[in-house]
């Protein structure tokens, strides 16, 4: 099989590069990614001798043309993905996220390929507190900040590709991510990174906030499950059982490096910051089969804190250019 991968050198994306690279020799792997702020050639060095890199970006309709022209099938991850970045300044988000995904949708359409389009549960905005409630596919969309916006209209894209042109595609929405090579801009390597480097961790408001936290090998294995095995047109769920609040996450942390739980400062919250995510998985686990392998978050987390200790020459370029951003904005 020959697979473009886009947004291959961000985070999920390498994560998925390496692990296709490991576990499937069959399959030859061509990346594009625009190497933006959030992605890197170094953290695909590892196999870079095993797959194709190709700079540019996805709004580039000929170059896309041309890749997906060589492709079996097509795994969607580029986008701009920071919310606080995308408070700051959404145009990016609109030009990658939408601009990018109607360019990808109009490529596979010309060509026939089958496309996965990956996608967040920030899409359904946010759910109380302390509710029994959890996103389903049948969640109607709401979402709050400019990050989710984008992302919801590209699934929108992708939903009427499918119903008006007949293209292949499925698309999943997973919760929040925690593994190797995660940007220090995002909440757990930031925290991380702090303490690495001497820095206190930062917690947004009260850190009552609650994510649904998902190992990105889960989140890729189960990419690997629908791509090979999913219903078209179909959109699926994907998620651990990982609920945490944002203070219960920085305290285990703080412990598992050594330090006081209480050892933190609050910053002023984000704007709009939504309150819970939650994810019912069912249709995933039951139609597919798929099962998370990291159960143990504590396991997942404190693996993850020695890999950002053992590579630092990999996160430490960008640390204090990220940290005089936050302090910029007061967090
Ligand atoms: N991180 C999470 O917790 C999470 C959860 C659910 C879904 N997702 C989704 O997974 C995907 C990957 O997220 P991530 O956390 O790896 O993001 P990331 O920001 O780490 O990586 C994004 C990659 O896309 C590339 N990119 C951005 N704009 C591009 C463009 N116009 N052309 C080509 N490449 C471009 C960047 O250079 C970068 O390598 C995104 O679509 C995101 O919405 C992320």
């Amino acid at each position: 099989m020959r697979l473009l991968v886009t947004g291959g050198a961000g985070f999920i994306g390498a994560n998925f590069v390496h692990a296709t690279v490991r576990e499937r020799p069959d399959v030859e792997v061509t990346v594009i990614d625009a190497l933006t702020y959030a992605g890197s050639r170094e953290s695909l060095a590892p196999v870079a001798d095993r797959i194709r890199l190709v700079a540019g970006d996805i709004t580039d309709a000929e170059l896309v043309d041309r890749l997906v022209a060589e492709a079996d099938a097509v795994v969607h991850f580029a986008a701009e993905t920071h919310v606080d970045n995308a408070l700051a300044d959404p145009a990016p988000f609109v030009h990658s996220n939408v601009v990018g995904t109607f360019t990808v949708l109009e490529a596979v359409r010309r060509h026939g390929v089958r496309l996965h389009h990956v996608s967040t549960d920030e899409v359904y905005g946010d759910l109380p507190l302390d509710s029994p409630q959890r996103f389903t596919e049948r969640t109607p969309y709401n979402p709050s900040s400019p990050y989710s916006a984008t992302k919801a209209g590209a699934d929108m894209l992708v939903r009427a590709w499918v119903r008006s042109y007949g293209v292949r595609a499925t698309i999943s929405n997973c919760s929040n991510n925690y593994g190797p090579y995660q940007h220090v801009e995002k909440f757990i390597p930031r925290q991380i990174t702090n303490v690495l480097t001497g820095r206190r961790p930062k917690l947004y408001g009260s850190g009552a906030n609650v994510r649904d936290w998902i190992h990105v090998d889960d989140h890729n294995r189960a990419v690997w499950r629908i791509l090979t095995d999913g219903r078209i047109g179909r959109t699926y769920l994907i998620g651990a059982d990982g609920e945490r609040s944002n203070l219960s996450v920085l305290r285990t942390i703080l412990r598992l490096m050594g330090r006081d739980p209480d050892d933190f400062d609050h910053v002023a919250d984000r704007a709009g910051h939504d309150l819970r995510y939650a994810i019912d998985p069912s249709a995933l686990r039951d139609e597919l089969g798929w099962r998370p392998c990291h159960t143990d978050f504590e396991a997942g987390l404190r693996a993850t804190i020695e890999w950002y200790r053992e590579n630092e020459s990999w996160w430490r370029p960008l640390k204090d250019a990220v940290e005089a951003r936050y302090q910029e904005r007061g967090q």
